[in-house]
């Protein structure tokens, strides 16, 4: 890592770091990063979720296993997901079943995963509607796509792409949705100012995240692994909903807000799992 940089150098990442499943997620805008150790985290957060989408299946068949499904879905909602999707699941809320998606809408999906959003969704806006699935992991875009076959899916399109610069139109998504996922950006200001160019006037995001009630410490924030599950770059809750103002969205609401970790000590406690819902102006 560079001198430059104030947060010493990362931690090296090993391959059974944490996924956000049961316990993760959160987000770093704040944090000052070097142009290297930039690259180092999407680098680290590419390689360990395109082995968790590698390791679906197995992860899937493992009773042993809890699913991120486990914790936040509905049965009926478990019900209707192919297995490979639950098994790469690493939310940390279930925007889909408090995002109201309607007949017809286009939904867009950052950071789809294996899919198990999109196709919540997909069954929502039915035939009239669309969905599309944005992740930088090819591996996750490949299952999911595999997915998609498996289930017959007609109206969902998985793309590769970056949240910090959509592969998409300006002006043409009614509900954005994303499910601990800008917690490993090292840019959160430019994805909601994504959110807000994609959105139709009028439209609404519904997101569920990790933030922080208070900064965390330079050694969790430094942590490639930290960073990977969701934690290191978890943003201050109060300095999340100012980007979130200052990209340009009204309305916002904190629709769920649980700890994390309930049963944690020191910093760990300050770990939220955050829903928000907030809109374009009309
Ligand atoms: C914690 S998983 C969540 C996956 C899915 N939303 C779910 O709930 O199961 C994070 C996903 O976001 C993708 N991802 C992380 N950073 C990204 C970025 N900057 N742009 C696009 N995708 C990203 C990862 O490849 C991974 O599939």
């Amino acid at each position: 890592m560079s001198n430059l940089n104030p947060l010493g150098t990362l931690t090296s990442i090993d391959a059974v770091a944490a996924c956000c499943g049961d316990d993760c997620c959160s987000d770093g805008s704040v944090v000052e990063i070097s142009h290297t150790q930039l690259e180092t985290i999407t680098a680290a957060v590419k390689h360990q979720y395109g082995a968790l989408a590698e390791s679906a299946a197995e992860r899937a068949a493992d009773p042993t296993r809890r699913k991120a499904t486990d914790r936040y879905y509905s049965a009926d909602q478990r019900q209707v997901l192919p297995d490979e999707a639950a098994g790469a699941s690493g939310g940390c809320g279930n925007p889909v079943g408090i995002a109201d998606a309607k007949p017809g809408e286009t939904v867009l999906d950052l950071g789809s995963g294996g899919g198990i959003d999109c196709f919540l969704a997909a069954k929502e806006v039915g035939d009239e509607g669309f969905v599309i699935g944005i992740d930088m992991t090819p591996r996750m875009i490949e299952l999911a796509q595999k997915n998609a076959a498996n289930l017959g899916t007609e109206n969902v399109v998985f793309k590769l792409g970056h949240i910090e610069s959509i592969p998409q139109p300006d002006n043409t998504v009614d509900l954005v949705i994303s499910n601990c996922v800008i917690a490993l950006s090292e840019q959160k200001d430019r994805v909601f100012s994504e959110i807000q160019r994609i959105l139709k006037p009028g439209g609404r995001f519904v997101i569920s995240d990790m933030v922080t009630e208070a900064p965390l410490p330079d050694e969790v924030r430094a942590s490639a692994a930290e960073w990977v599950s969701c934690v290191g770059g978890a943003a201050v809750m109060s300095e999340y909903l100012e980007l979130i103002e200052e990209a340009g969205f009204t309305g916002t609401e904190v629709l769920k807000q649980e700890r994390s970790r309930p049963d944690a000590v020191d910093w760990q406690t300050t770990l939220i799992n955050l829903t928000l819902r907030a809109y374009k102006p009309a």
